[in-house]
């Protein structure tokens, strides 16, 4: 027990342990595949081990694009942890209002109804009954999308590794190709006035796949006309993640829900969001009890996500999305082409939404754990095993900047020899 409390090292294998017996060995066996090291503080864009490592997180599956403990989003926490972290929910409270109200003013006309959540299959799932609510009994949802595992949502996310061990889900889905409008339009026309859409802007677990430009439009366009509710999710893609506070401005579309989260909670707290124009979210508005959880809207969320929209907002983070991301790929791609020639496929992205896509198998996973030894965390893509993603925090300065393209070119070359 000793040894314990004074060696780091027995610590660290202690917590390997205890995640062996109590949590899962898996995730234990896939820890000590990164190397074994144990994360215990965060600040910006860095974290930092047990052992004192300092790794760059431009994993975190985009939750960081404020960086972690943002001062501000701390300070709004700290301030409402000592006042009222968790409402009575039979009371009005002011905090999730503000939330609600500074929500709304990032996202398109017309969208300003709210229902908030934890995590981001929650907002899903309300969305989805939502559509229910609304009369619409069809899902469609597009191949290699991600939406979550929660059962609403796994049943709107086509991926059989997934899906399979769970059936039945919920009836009545079809999954058609993305960014194929066309085939959209035959599966819509062929149920009128019944189906819910949900669709992501770029496809972020897919790999970063981004449709054709004008395809949301035209999806836009084909709900209206076969009477089909239109589900955005952009709980990976927003809140400036593609250098738009939303992937909906980029083709200025409305859909009739947009789904927000992880970047939500400002690198502090789990905050999710339905956010819906006033007919969709009608049935919700007429009785407040149809869809509700213990923790919607607590206090302490709230307090995150207003100070994170403003710190989004006042740091100009949605533009530093945008350069940061257009220099991060150029550079990239120079040093991946230059080490790695034809094995690189393509480095595509939207602001800081970035896909390594390889053209070897199981060159991703090496390059993944290449990049953590040398000091870079990113992460695999749930839905494709050939694009490594990176999600790095859009307050990253100058001198991460080269740390990260150093650490690119030193696991270019340590990968080279598996080729
Ligand atoms: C687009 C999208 N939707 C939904 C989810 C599910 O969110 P959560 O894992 O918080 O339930 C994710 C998570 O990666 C996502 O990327």
């Amino acid at each position: 027990m000793d040894t314990i409390r004074t060696d780091p090292a027995a610590r660290d294998r202690a917590t390997m342990d205890r995640y062996r017996r109590h949590l899962s060995t898996g995730r234990a066996a896939l820890g000590e595949m990164f190397g074994g090291d144990v994360e215990v503080a965060a600040r910006g864009a860095w974290v930092r081990t047990s052992a004192g490592r300092e790794l760059l997180n431009c994993g975190g599956y985009g939750v960081f694009i404020t960086g972690a403990r943002h001062p501000r989003v701390l300070r709004a926490v700290r301030r409402q942890l000592s006042t009222n972290p968790v409402a009575t929910r039979l009371l009005i409270e002011p905090q999730v209002a503000l939330a609600a109200e500074a929500l709304v003013g990032t996202t398109p006309a017309g969208l300003d109804r709210v229902h908030f959540a934890c995590g981001g299959a929650e907002a899903v799932e309300a969305a989805l009954k939502m559509a229910r609510a609304n009369g619409k009994r069809r899902l469609v949802s597009m191949e290699n999308g991600y939406h979550g595992k929660t059962l609403g949502a796994l049943s709107v996310t086509a991926n059989p590794l997934f899906q399979d061990p769970f059936r039945p889900l919920l009836p009545d889905t079809a999954h058609v190709r993305y960014g194929d409008a066309a085939a959209l339009e035959a599966e819509l026309a062929a149920h009128p006035d019944e189906s819910c859409v949900i669709v992501e802007p770029v496809q972020g677990e897919a790999g970063v796949v981004i449709p054709p430009f004008g395809y949301l439009a035209e999806v836009r366009r084909l709900c209206h006309q076969y009477g089909a509710f239109l589900i955005l999710d952009e709980i990976q893609t927003g809140l400036g993640r593609l250098g738009y506070w939303w992937g909906a401005e980029r083709e200025a579309i409305v859909p009739d829900v947009l789904l927000a989260g992880k970047a939500l909670g400002g690198g502090v707290l789990p905050v999710s969001a339905a956010i819906a124009t006033a007919e969709a979210f009608a049935p919700f508005d007429r009785d407040p009890f149809l869809h509700t959880s213990t923790f919607s809207g607590s206090p302490l969320g709230m307090a995150a996500a207003q100070a994170a929209i403003a710190a989004i907002r006042d740091e100009h983070l949605v533009f530093r999305s945008r350069w940061l991301g257009e220099l991060l790929r150029e550079e990239i791609a120079e040093i991946l082409v230059e080490r790695l020639g034809a094995a690189v496929r393509e480095v595509r992205g939207l602001g800081l939404l970035i896909g390594i896509e390889l053209a070897v198998d199981g060159l991703a996973g090496e390059l993944l754990l290449e990049l953590m030894a040398a000091g870079v965390i990113a992460n695999h893509s749930l839905n494709s095993a050939q694009v490594l993603r990176l999600t790095p925090p859009a307050v990253m300065d100058h001198e991460d900047v080269d740390f990260l393209l150093h650490a690119v070119d030193r696991a270019a070359r340590a990968v080279r020899d598996v080729l």
